[in-house]
């Protein structure tokens, strides 16, 4: 099959219609079949308790084409497990992993002319999507859900690329706090930080690292990716641990390369905010954002600079290298993280 007539290598993080998308609908205690559907809209009660009280979970994940012509999904099942555990903190019914990864794969066979090629940087960005949708008024759990899975071909999150960006860390408002739903990955956290992203750009910043909500002393994340540094003396990866940030898949695998790859101590552990002067090397990472190094972090009336002219760090490069080497196959995958997706 032919693939689509984009300009691959400047895509936008965006969305753009594919050929089709699937929803299952939970109704009776089970879920249904998978539905192909060609249109990109949905019919919904206009009274369903994802539209009213948020009840809504969502993921992120990537397929990646290979030299040889071949697609692979990075980790899906981590981010099955996460779907359920943000389903389990919304009292919603998750599907289960092995209808989670049928959905993932399915969707990239649908919508296979919409992989962007090997060697543009572009990926298919998979975004599977758990909404509550029995019309109620009452504040409470929905009985009926909708698992959506949609995709889309797109750059990276920051259109920079792997180019260093200013941030500034953010002590004033908040996305999560202890106790909330800082963890997981629902629509209300997201809703919270758009006020908060907006302003930083006003003031010339990319985005924010945000500090904890209890006690400001500590770093957080940053509003769609997970913080790390790394130290002076270049042999420590350091990021932070906390209950209001989400559990990066890209960050627990930039962990596990960082120690068993590239030989780094590994510190996931609170990080102070007075740390920031510790360090030669700061970025923030994800699905999205993959590695997104911080040029500069400005705090208070200061700013640390961590590297000039656009250069990346060389520990954040080799990282990045590693990283989505193994992704496109490059890579040996030594750590069996690429699951294929078969096609004819
Ligand atoms: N933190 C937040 C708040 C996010 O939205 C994301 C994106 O999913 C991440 C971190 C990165 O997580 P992952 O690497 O699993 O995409
Ligand atoms: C991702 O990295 O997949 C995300 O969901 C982040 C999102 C805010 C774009």
């Amino acid at each position: 099959m032919e693939k689509a007539n984009l300009d691959w290598s400047n895509l936008p993080f965006g969305y753009m219609k594919t050929d089709f998308h699937l929803e299952y609908y939970y109704k009776d205690g089970k879920w249904s079949e998978a539905k192909v559907v060609e249109k990109d809209t949905i019919e919904l009660s206009m009274s369903a308790t994802s539209l009213h009280y948020g009840q809504e979970a969502f993921e992120g994940l990537k397929a990646y084409e290979h030299k040889d012509g071949s697609v692979s999904l990075f980790r899906p099942e981590e981010n099955a497990r996460r779907l359920q555990k943000s389903a389990e903190k919304l009292i919603m019914v998750a599907p289960p992993e092995e209808l989670f990864l049928e959905a993932v794969e399915k969707i990239v066979q649908l919508n296979k002319r919409f992989v962007p090629p090997y060697g543009t940087g572009a990926a298919l960005y998979i975004r599977p999507l758990l909404i509550g949708i029995s019309g109620m008024l009452g504040v409470q759990p929905s009985n009926e859900y909708l698992f959506l899975v949609f995709a889309s071909p797109v750059g990276p999150y920051f259109k920079e690329g792997l180019k260093p960006l200013k941030f500034k860390i953010e002590e004033k408002m908040k996305r999560a706090a202890p106790g909330g739903t800082g963890d997981v990955k629902v629509g209300g956290n997201y809703a919270a930080s758009l006020r908060v992203s907006r302003a930083a750009r006003a003031e010339g910043f990319k985005e924010v690292i945000y500090t904890d909500a209890e006690t400001n002393q500590y770093l957080d994340e940053s509003g769609p990716a997970n913080f790390f540094a790394i130290s002076k003396d270049g042999n420590s990866y350091i990021t932070p641990k906390s209950e209001t940030i989400l559990p990066s898949i890209t960050n627990k695998s930039l962990m596990y390369l960082a120690e068993h790859d590239l030989e780094l101590t590994v510190e996931n552990r609170p990080v102070k905010v007075d740390e920031i002067y510790d360090f030669s090397e700061a970025g923030c990472c994800g699905t999205a954002a993959v590695i997104t190094p911080i040029e500069s972090l400005s705090f208070r009336d200061d700013t640390i600079v961590y590297t000039k002219d656009g250069k990346v760090g060389p520990v954040s490069q080799r990282l990045y290298d590693r990283l989505t080497g193994m992704q496109v196959g490059d890579v040996e995958d030594k750590f069996g993280w690429n699951r294929k997706v078969k096609l004819d």
